[in-house]
């Protein structure tokens, strides 16, 4: 288990500022989540981290050591790479032991370590078998079997599940959030789905083109998302351009369309603003300190267990996402529908994108 801090990780290829001078606090145990689109510096993060490349300047420590400039086997974290890198030759048992046949460790030391791992992803009874037998999640499997099993200070997941089908991915998350608590290991992973980030993480850095915009516990993240990059990131919101025209103290009266919304918290200078609405906070009944605005119903889409209400305000679409059948039912396509939102639900953020 290790606490890495990044400080200032500037990282340039050619012309390309691949970290803009990124700053991170990874603590002991700890679940973290590098979140971003593509391009935007997670693996040139991982690999900077793992010792598979080196920063122009900045510093990387592992609890009290400095280890930015340490060659990789040095600093006791390992990478698993999105594509699993098996090696096809090699049975499972031989693919898993090949990092403690590198460090001589004694035979049946390694067949007791290689029999625990294999244990810990549920892959007991598979050591004959060659990559190309194995499923993928199989593979998967092995390919974090191999990393565990060196007892990393520090696991590095790269994108793990990207080549995953859908149900497959559901269950490799949990297997990884399981195995990860069952050992105490510090794990950094990456992944540009903001829905597995929210599920496995205990913190989440969301990046934006080399920079960090935001650090926090999945809920501060998507309850509070501090630029408008962070909140459009975070699945599907309601991101609607206004205007400051009024301000009191720290409250403003924004403009969008001909709508007035009055009462809302902002402090920043910029009058150029984005209100941030998730779908599942607006209402189709009044509401406690609620503004209301009336538009036309342009679509319902039914989902089982929520219906979405897109609603028309002009030339803006706003989603409502409800469970209340009763009242979605008494609505019509291109009929009116008034939408109700809490003042306390309602982010004012400065236009940014
Ligand atoms: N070896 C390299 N040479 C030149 N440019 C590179 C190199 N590696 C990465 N880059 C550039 O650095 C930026 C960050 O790349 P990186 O691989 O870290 O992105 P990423 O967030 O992992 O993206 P993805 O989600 O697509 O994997 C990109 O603009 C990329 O083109
Ligand atoms: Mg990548």
């Amino acid at each position: 288990m290790v606490e890495v801090r990044l400080e200032n990780i500037v990282k340039t290829f050619g012309e390309t500022v691949a970290l803009k001078g990124i700053s991170l606090h990874i603590k002991h145990g700890e679940l973290f989540t590098l979140l971003g689109p593509s391009g935007c510096g997670k693996s040139t993060t991982l690999r900077i981290i793992a010792g598979l490349d080196f920063p122009d300047s900045g510093e990387i420590w592992f609890d009290k050591d400095e280890v930015t400039y340490m060659s990789s086997s040095e600093r006791g974290a390992v990478l698993v790479f999105q594509n699993y890198a098996l090696w096809p030759h090699m049975s499972v048992f031989d693919n898993v032991a090949y990092g403690l046949k590198v460090k001589k460790f004694p035979k049946d030391e390694i067949e007791k370590k290689v029999k625990w791992a294999l244990e810990l992803v549920k892959l007991t009874g598979f050591e004959d078998r060659y990559p190309t037998q194995l499923s993928g999640g199989q593979q998967q499997r092995v390919a974090i079997a191999r990393a565990l099993v060196v007892e990393p200070k520090l696991l590095l997941l790269d994108e793990p599940l990207s080549n995953l089908d859908a149900k497959l991915r559901l269950e490799m998350r949990s297997e990884i959030r399981r195995i990860q608590r069952e050992l105490g290991i510090t794990v950094l992973y990456v992944t540009h789905d903001q829905e597995e980030a929210m599920a496995i993480s205990d913190r989440i850095a969301v990046m934006n083109v080399g920079t960090v915009e935001q650090v926090g516990t999945p809920r501060e993240i998507y309850e509070n998302p501090r630029t408008e990059f962070v909140a459009s990131f975070m699945g599907k919101t309601n991101v609607i351009p206004a205007k400051v025209v009024e301000r009191d103290g720290d409250k403003v009266t924004v403009e969008f369309e001909h709508f007035r919304l009055d009462g809302l918290t902002y402090t920043e200078k910029s009058d150029s603003v984005v209100i941030v609405i998730r779908p599942e906070r607006v209402s189709l009944k009044p509401v406690e300190n609620g503004i209301s605005i009336t538009g036309k119903v342009d679509l319902i889409e039914y989902y089982g267990f929520f219906t979405e209400v897109i609603g028309l305000f002009g030339e803006t679409r706003i989603i409502a996402r409800t469970m209340a059948d009763r009242e979605t039912a008494e609505l019509r396509p291109q009929g009116e529908v008034t939408f109700h939102i809490s003042r306390d639900d309602i982010i004012v953020l400065p236009k940014q994108l």
